[in-house]
């Protein structure tokens, strides 16, 4: 069967955690979306891999890796992730596979998202300077685009990366009086790019049907979270991608339906990095605890996360929109020694209960939540090793948790490391 991992907040809800511990039951693993904005940890034993670009299954040896067509791929980040695996003894060859039509990020983009992003100051969307939004916009764009298949044909590319190049400067220096780029340097690193890369370069949708005639498990991992989604997030303070499960279909050529699971991930609270409104946010002493219990600190920049109580309404409206039948709920370690826990579990607006979240920001930036409060656990749990050891508090802390958002809970998280996961059935 195969199965889609997705997270159901704003990022960083512990997928590459999940996928991982997933990607030992299945035989590949694909990235659809997003790109080196991601930031997935995996830990195993003492080693702590934080990969953007590679599907979490990468530091396992057997599984084969796609970077299918709907990411887009900084090569210097790549070759940077797969030198750090090698260096680890963990090698990619003949089994990573990426996409020729998967566009790609290059100096303009990263250097327009922090032209951009320094311009608009106070207005910011707080975006990871990752080149992400420029380069989904080139792609939608079409005739300043780069793909994969470009860097394998240096003459053509030296070309167009000139009339590109020669477009962008001519926008930096009008707008933000930015010092031009040179076509020339960027085309040479492209040439390095391409004799590093070539080898993994395919035609990822007929490799990944294949697999599947041939009756291959595959892992769907999303990047980002549903609430981050270009189309059905909380827009403009999203990420550029289809970031919820909807992207699966045009991010790889394997259409939902061909999926029979797809499993949501969410923290036992809820953290956003960058700007855009969020109901449930401790501005406080308990959303401090929770930063510094969590590590609540970006694994891509290294920005303090915002933190806030569990939001059942944003949960169960990216439920729906995703298809989500399972949530696995990390973090719930994070929560113990707080006296009192508290769930979202609607919200109002003007007086009038509010039926579904709502992703317009201005709507949402004025609804009021209701909250449920439970009673908080003392003892830390990251050493239980099955589901009943749990203090009770704790599992009426679950409990609570799958009633408001309609789904059970299957997989729990103690802490980072594979071991400190409980399954349910
Ligand atoms: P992703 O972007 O969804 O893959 O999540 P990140 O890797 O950016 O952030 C999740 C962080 O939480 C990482 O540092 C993980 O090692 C850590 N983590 C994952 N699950 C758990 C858990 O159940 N408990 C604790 N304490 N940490 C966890
Ligand atoms: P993972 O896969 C959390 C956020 C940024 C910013 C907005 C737009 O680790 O869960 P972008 O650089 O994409 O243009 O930034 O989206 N963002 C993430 N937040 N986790 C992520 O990825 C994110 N990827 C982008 O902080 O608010
Ligand atoms: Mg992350």
């Amino acid at each position: 069967m195969n199965t889609c991992v997705v997270g159901l907040q704003w990022g960083d809800e512990g997928k590459g955690k999940i996928v991982d511990i997933l990607a030992g039951e299945n035989d590949i693993v694909v990235r659809y979306g997003g790109g080196a904005n991601a930031g997935h940890t995996v830990v195993i034993g003492d080693t702590r891999f934080a990969l953007h670009l590679l599907p979490s299954g990468s530091v396992r040896p057997k599984a084969a890796c796609v970077i299918a067509n709907g990411v887009v791929v900084d090569p210097e980040v790549l070759l940077g992730e797969i030198d750090s695996l090698a260096q680890k003894g963990i090698g990619l060859d003949g089994r990573l596979f990426i996409s020729e039509n998967a566009h790609v990020v290059l100096d303009y983009h990263k250097a327009e998202d922090r032209l951009r992003e320094e311009a608009l100051g106070k207005d910011k969307i707080g975006t990871t300077i990752r080149g992400i939004g420029p380069c989904y916009a080139d792609k939608v764009g079409r005739s300043f685009a780069i793909r994969m298949a470009d860097l394998l044909e240096p003459e053509n590319l030296k070309e167009k990366l000139e009339k590109i190049v020669d477009y962008k400067n001519k926008i930096f220096a009008a707008l933000y009086n930015a010092e031009p780029l040179s076509a020339a340097d960027i085309f040479e690193k492209c040439k390095m790019y391409s004799q590093k890369l070539s080898k993994y370069v395919c035609d990822t949708t007929a490799y990944l049907h294949e697999q599947i005639d041939a009756g291959k498990n595959i892992l769907f991992e999303g990047a980002q979270g549903s609430l981050l989604d270009i189309d059905h997030g909380t827009f403009p303070f999203v990420t550029s991608s289809n970031s919820s499960s909807l992207g699966v279909g045009p991010g790889c050529g394997v259409p939902a339906g061909m999926i029979g699971r797809f499993l949501g991930v969410v923290k036992a609270y809820t953290t956003r990095v960058g700007a855009g409104p969020f109901p449930t946010e401790l501005d406080n002493e308990i959303g401090q605890y929770i930063r510094d219990k969590g590590h609540e600190y970006g694994t891509t920049t290294g920005r303090p996360r915002r933190c806030g109580w569990f939001d059942a309404m944003a949960v169960k409206y990216t439920v729906k929109i995703g298809g989500i039948t399972e949530m696995a709920m990390m973090h719930l370690d994070t929560l113990a020694g707080l006296d009192e826990l508290k769930i979202c579990t609607g919200y109002t607006s003007d007086g009038k209960e509010v039926k579904m979240f709502p992703v317009n920001i201005d709507r949402l930036a004025k609804v009021q939540c209701r909250f449920e409060t439970l009673k908080g656990f003392g003892q830390e749990i990251t050493d239980v090793d099955n589901f009943d050891k749990l203090p009770e508090q704790a599992k009426n802390y679950l409990k609570a948790v799958a009633k408001a958002v309609g789904i059970p809970v299957t997989i729990i998280g103690i802490g980072p490391a594979r071991k400190q996961t409980i399954f349910r059935k």
